[in-house]
């Protein structure tokens, strides 16, 4: 009761005189009593106090946040980690915010069956409590609009939170600047749809939103959107004939980002066109054996180039990640889980091959390898 009340007057105090001025009151007077009466501000880490819990659809919850002094900004399409201390076990969880007014961000988490984060968030996390979470990540972002005047959105079920983000990035920059912009969003059932507000706003701003239904009939409008069947070739096709001209940014469950790629290349869309955020980790990743991917890697090159950096690699890097080899060069790169999962360490390959975890143009660096004698890498 004390601490809401508290963290009633820190939020009040962010609102009113700002996040620099907290930020040095905190830190000239960060005692251990004050870190226990009030961890929400006193506090080196980045925290959220939780204003809001709203009912989206069947298992989807989203929860509005209210940053501590210590929130950076973030670019539309980033995630972040929701920490669950449990004992001595910490879990890292990503979700990708989206921004909200007066400096608040939300995320939109989906129930997982089983789901030790996302069930914790949905079955206990309340209005008042405080999260802690991991900086913002990763290079799922909009690209130049002067380069990328056309844009497909992609989407499936709780993949459309970064896709919102971006969305609402590219309406707010001016008219002639803005891509050419469409959007798809896949949900199983009527039940499942969320950001339905979000998507109504965009087409009535002039942005062409498609629904479309994996397990029930499109054909109709639902929530007042054309809606159609199960995303594949020939259906993106019909809503986007001029898909091959543009760049796609797709986001969603592992299954359906595999067939949706793969639909893509199909239709003529170049793999560097293709940028994606998966929400799920790969199947296992082995290193090139004889029957696929394997090049002879002595003085092979490795170019990353949105560091301007480059290593030549040796017959005895065969098998090692490409992250590995970076770390190895004493190159700095963006990384998180080491695993696959958290989509930190993605890249886009410009030139080249890699092999293991990789979809499209985008290489999970801590679980894929070096393919080709030449690999160009860029964010
Ligand atoms: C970039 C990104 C953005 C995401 N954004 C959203 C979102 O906006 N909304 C949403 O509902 N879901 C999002 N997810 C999925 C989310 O991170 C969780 O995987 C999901 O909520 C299930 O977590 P859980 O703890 O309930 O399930 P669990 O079954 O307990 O977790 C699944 C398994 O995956 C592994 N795993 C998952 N994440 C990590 C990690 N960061 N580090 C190490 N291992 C990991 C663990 O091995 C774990 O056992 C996102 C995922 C990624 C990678
Ligand atoms: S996917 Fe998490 S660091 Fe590579």
């Amino acid at each position: 009761m004390l601490e809401r009340a508290l963290n009633s007057v820190a939020s009040w105090g962010l609102d009113r005189v700002g996040r620099g001025s907290v930020d040095y009151v905190v830190s000239n007077t960060m005692t251990e009593f004050n870190r226990r009466v009030l961890p929400f501000v006193w506090t080196y880490d980045l925290k959220a106090l939780v204003e809001q819990v709203i009912d989206e659809a069947t298992d989807v919850k989203t929860f509005v946040l209210r940053p501590n002094q210590h929130w950076p900004g973030m670019k539309a399409g980033q995630h972040l980690e929701v920490l669950l201390k449990e004992g001595d076990q910490v879990h890292h969880r990503c979700y990708s915010p989206s921004a909200k007014p007066h400096g608040r961000l939300a995320i939109t988490v989906k129930r997982k069956a089983g789901g030790v984060v996302s069930q914790w968030l949905h079955s206990t996390v309340r209005a008042g409590q405080v999260l802690t979470l991991g900086k913002p990540r990763g290079h799922f972002t909009l690209g130049d609009p002067r380069v990328q005047r056309k844009v497909l959105m992609l989407a499936a079920g709780s993949g459309i939170t970064p896709i919102a983000s971006m969305v609402a990035q590219c309406l707010s920059m001016p008219e002639g600047e803005r891509p050419d912009l469409k959007v798809m969003a896949q949900f199983r059932l009527p039940g499942d749809v969320i950001f339905r507000a979000d998507m109504l706003d965009w087409a009535a701003r002039g942005v062409p939103v498609t629904l479309a239904l994996s397990r029930s009939q499109g054909g109709q409008a639902t929530e007042g959107l054309p809606t159609v069947d199960r995303l594949d070739a020939a259906q993106i096709l019909r809503e986007c004939p001029d898909v091959a001209q543009r760049h796609v940014y797709l986001c969603g469950p592992d299954g359906f980002m595999r067939k949706v790629v793969q639909a893509l290349m199909e239709l003529g869309v170049p793999a560097r066109h293709i940028h994606s955020e998966r929400f799920e980790m790969a199947a296992a990743v082995h290193p090139p054996g004889d029957e696929v991917g394997m090049v002879d890697l002595d003085g092979a090159e490795v170019v990353f180039e949105h560091i301007n950096a480059a290593i030549t690699l040796k017959a005895s890097d065969q098998g090692k990640t490409l992250l590995q080899l970076a770390n190895e060069h004493g190159l700095h790169l963006e990384q998180g889980c080491g695993k696959g999962a958290c989509g930190t360490c993605k890249l886009t390959v410009h030139e080249g091959q890699a092999h293991g975890n990789v979809l499209g143009s985008s290489v999970y660096l801590c679980t894929s390898f070096p393919a080709s004698r030449t690999l160009v890498l860029g964010a």
